[in-house]
């Protein structure tokens, strides 16, 4: 099997994952689950998002929380932004990296950021260069990317216009999102093949909901197909709002506790993060998805 020896985790259980929660999450017990994760040995994290508080009420306090992470120069700290206001908030905050996002489906785009695909690509146009010149990092994400619950199969064209929009912009970070948990190991490795025949220089990571179980079946063949930045979310915690019956993203520990079992380095401290799965299921008052927060890292019972 065709595997690389390290991986790196990106965490975006504080944004994909507390957007979807139904309660607010007081402001400094996201930034005390955010300090942990970083202490546990992350080095990129979606901290949270700068768009508009009545979309996404449960990320309303962006500011505070990005003002509030204990920085270190190894750490990464990024947030999602969806218009010219976003990057400008990210930037007074302090964050080092933003992403963008553009669905490859149409009704998907219009749901989540209340534009067309091509009114999403010339607000870019505006978008990306203030970031640059701001020496912000611009991460590009295209949701649905492998499978759209609205409007279906996703043609890999499709995929490779809007990162040709990318590049031109710039941009060399792109995130394919499987949002709706549509994905499956086949289709995933037919469109990174098709991406990096397309686009080499380009740095892909991946995004996959488990909402379907094929979370980490979807992981491994992206690790299969040479793609070194997996996210997840801490838990499972999250989904889409704008998708129905969404689901949260594969989780953290589960992902950490597969790869390092096949021997690939993450840098992430597995105990460390499942006592903070645990304090963060407590704190939302309902059970989390994620496997190994059930059944502990070797015998029946959690260990901590
Ligand atoms: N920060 C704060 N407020 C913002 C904002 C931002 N980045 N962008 C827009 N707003 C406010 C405006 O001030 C305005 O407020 P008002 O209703 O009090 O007048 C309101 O939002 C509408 O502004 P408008 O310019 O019409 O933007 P919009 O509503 O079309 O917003 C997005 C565009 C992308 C910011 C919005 O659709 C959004 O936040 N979507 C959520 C995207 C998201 O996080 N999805 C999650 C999964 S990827
Ligand atoms: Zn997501």
């Amino acid at each position: 099997m065709n595997l690389p020896e390290q991986i790196q985790i990106r965490e975006v259980g504080p944004r994909d994952g507390l957007q979807a929660e139904p309660e607010f999450m007081a402001t400094e017990n996201k930034i005390a689950l955010i300090n942990q994760l970083f202490q546990a040995g992350f080095k990129m994290m979606e901290a949270t998002s700068f768009v508009n508080p009545k979309a996404i009420p449960q990320l309303r306090d962006a500011e505070q929380v990005v003002k509030g992470i204990n920085r270190s120069a190894e750490i990464t700290v990024s947030a999602l932004v969806g218009n010219i206001r976003g990057v400008k908030r990210a930037l007074m905050a302090g964050a080092d990296e933003v992403q963008v996002v553009i669905s490859a489906s149409e009704e998907h785009n219009r749901r989540n950021v209340n534009m067309s695909i091509r009114q999403s690509l010339i607000q870019l146009e505006e978008v990306v260069p203030q970031a640059q010149q701001s020496n912000l990092v611009v991460r590009a994400a295209i949701a649905t990317a492998f499978g759209c619950p609205f409007e279906g199969e996703i043609p890999l064209k499709k995929i490779l216009g809007l990162i040709n929009n990318f590049q031109q912009l710039g941009i060399k970070q792109v995130t394919l999102a499987d949002t709706a948990g549509l994905g499956d190991p086949l289709l995933v490795t037919k469109i990174i093949q098709g991406v990096r025949e397309g686009y080499p220089q380009i740095e892909l990571a991946l995004h996959f909901h488990d909402t379907r179980g094929l979370g980490l079946a979807n992981a491994l063949a992206g690790l299969q197909s040479g793609v070194t930045i997996l996210e997840a979310s801490l838990g499972g915690l999250g989904g889409c709002p704008f998708i129905p019956r969404a689901t949260g993203n594969i989780a953290t520990e589960d992902l950490v506790f597969m790869v390092e079992r096949m021997g690939i380095q993450t840098g992430i401290d597995l105990t460390k993060i499942l006592t903070t799965a645990r304090w963060l299921e407590n704190l939302v008052g309902h059970e989390l998805p994620g496997k190994v927060l059930k059944a502990g890292i070797s015998g029946g019972c959690f260990v901590d």
